[in-house]
């Protein structure tokens, strides 16, 4: 449209000069319509995941902290906080029978105990382990570019840890569910005790092994939340904006985990295997306690509470469900060639986890 009135004499310019300046601005045209639409399908479309390409490579353009404003929830919250498929014990007669309102708080409390493991997970594990991924302090090479691309990781979980937390704040001023006791993850009091470890190379080893095992795991939250529609728009579209991360994110550690793996003497290997295991069950396992919380919260005495929660996992099949979930890992580790070490599938097995 622009260049097209340009090819009226209303310039008063020569004829040649009036003839380039069309040549250019048409060109440059050419240039910002690529450009844009190059833009456009990055935003829509999956990157291709060639052996050689980075899975951060168009992270300027793909990553939620680039490209999404703060989400808030709105002051008046439409739908539920969470997905009720995803908390067995509001399934539980006991609790089903208290009716909408004590489901709402439930749900609510399950939401805040997300929100705060979020924040644990990236802030205390993911954080230190691309921190020391992209400074290079690590008992093992990886090249400059892909440590590089962990501090992007760095930025993104930082992010996600505040949206997670700005999520707690909205969802405790618009719903009145507060957030409660806030008991600190299986996960991070493992890793703890697995920073005791006398000798800093294993110290290091646990940390970034449990970074590749969290990391590939993709769980059923980030998966299935945004798809469900009962589940209030603003809180499935900040855990939406999550979960695009998270794929680049799985890519790059299943990465990592083959170039760590292919490094690793005989015997190291015989520690970092059998310990990728751990990590999965500890990451992986329900937090009884945490659920009788919530619980408690809906008006449940504790001792009930606990009751209910024991109820409902004696009538599910909790190893088809650490099985089921453990599958974008095991996939990997399967891949990396992890399978053909027998400590390791000895470990896994041993862990119902294959
Ligand atoms: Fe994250
Ligand atoms: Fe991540």
């Amino acid at each position: 449209m622009l260049v097209t009135s340009l090819t009226s004499d209303s310039f008063g310019l020569p004829k040649f000069y009036r003839d380039l300046l069309i040549e250019m601005l048409g060109q440059l045209h050419r240039l910002v319509d690529a450009h844009l639409r190059r833009v456009a399908m990055l935003q829509t479309v999956p990157p291709p995941n060639g052996a050689n390409r980075s899975p951060l490579a168009d992270w300027d353009v793909r990553s939620s902290v680039r490209l999404v404003p703060t989400r808030h929830l709105p002051p008046v919250l439409e739908g539920l906080p969470f997905s009720e498929h995803l908390v067995s014990v509001v399934g539980h007669p006991d609790v089903a029978r208290r009716g909408d309102e004590v489901k709402y708080i439930v749900l609510g409390k399950r939401l805040h105990s997300y929100n705060r493991f979020t924040s644990n997970l990236e802030l205390r594990a993911i954080v230190p382990a691309c921190t020391d991924l992209g400074l290079g302090q690590v008992p093992f090479s990886i090249a400059e570019d892909m440590a590089l691309e962990a501090l992007k990781i760095a930025v993104d979980e930082t992010n996600h840890a505040r949206c997670a937390e700005q999520m707690t704040s909205d969802l405790t001023r618009v719903s009145r569910v507060r957030p409660g006791v806030l008991r600190e993850p299986a996960f991070l009091s493992a890793l703890n005790a697995a920073q005791q470890h006398p000798d800093r190379k294993w110290r290091s080893m646990y940390l970034q092994s449990f970074a590749c095992v969290s990391e590939t795991l993709i769980t059923g939250i980030l998966s299935k939340v945004p798809q469900d529609e009962a589940v209030n728009p603003e809180i499935r579209a900040i855990i939406a904006d999550h979960a695009r991360d998270e794929a680049m994110h799985h890519t790059y550690f299943s990465n990592l985990m083959r170039v760590i793996w292919s490094q690793l003497s005989g015997t190291e290997k015989d520690i970092f295997g059998p310990m990728l295991a751990k990590w999965i069950v500890t990451f992986l396992s329900p937090d009884r306690l945490t659920e009788a919380d919530w619980l408690v919260g809906g008006g449940f005495d504790y001792a009930d509470a606990t009751r209910v929660v024991n109820e409902t996992y004696e009538a599910l099949d909790v190893s088809a469900l650490l099985r089921s979930s453990s599958r974008p890992t095991i996939i990997q580790l399967k891949k990396i060639g992890i399978f053909d070490h027998s400590p390791t599938l000895d470990a896994l097995g041993a862990a119902g986890l294959i």
